[in-house]
């Protein structure tokens, strides 16, 4: 599905920090919530969000660790982010907001993030994906590895997906 003409996708920047971790509670917490347990969901998207974690995002977008596209729509202010960490080769992060779901803003972020991927040389990327969103990595050219577990802060592991995706060539 293409994407609603009135959500744009941007780079993000780092004064987006607060906006990005709202999107990324309630993506976990409106879409995850059944694939995994109340104490994992509550580690992975911890709330209220906390001033460090802000400031840990915004400064890995402003020193280029992380590289973040946003979407957002006018009046909303941003309904999804996605990331990567070129050092690393690794997606981070594609996330929507639940109420803004299943309308290609995901698909489209995924898009924008591989073409700045290919900028950088990157020949593929890899990725610890989430149990709920493999369907939408599957759907993309991702295949999947292996089952892992994601350690999150406080020392909880969450089951995930080693995934993979050889970018196209140039
Ligand atoms: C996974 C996620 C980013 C998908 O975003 P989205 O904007 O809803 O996805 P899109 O609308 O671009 O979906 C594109 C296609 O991917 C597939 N897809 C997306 N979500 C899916 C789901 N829950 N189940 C099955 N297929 C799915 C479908 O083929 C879809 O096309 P269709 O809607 O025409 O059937 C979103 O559900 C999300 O934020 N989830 C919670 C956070 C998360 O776990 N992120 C991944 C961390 S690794």
């Amino acid at each position: 599905m293409p994407m609603p003409s009135n959500i744009r996708l941007d780079t993000a920047r780092p004064d987006d920090a607060e906006a990005i971790l709202a999107v990324h509670r309630a993506a976990i917490r409106g879409t995850a919530v059944g694939f995994y347990a109340p104490e994992i969901i509550d580690a992975w998207a911890p709330l209220p969000v906390r001033p460090e974690h802000v400031d840990a995002l915004a400064l890995r977008v402003e020193n280029g660790i992380e590289e973040a596209v946003v979407a957002r729509r006018r009046g909303a202010g941003i309904v999804g982010f996605g990331s990567f960490v070129p050092g690393r080769r690794e997606l981070r992060a594609v996330y929507v907001r639940p109420d803004y779901g299943r309308m290609g803003i995901g698909a489209a972020m995924l898009a924008a993030l591989e073409l700045r991927a290919r900028k950088y040389g990157l020949k593929e990327l890899v990725m610890d994906a989430s149990l709920n969103a493999e369907a939408f990595y599957l759907r993309h050219g991702f295949v999947t590895e292996r089952t892992g577990e994601h350690l999150l802060s406080g020392g909880l592991r969450m089951a995930c997906l080693r995934m993979r995706k050889p970018l196209a060539g140039r």
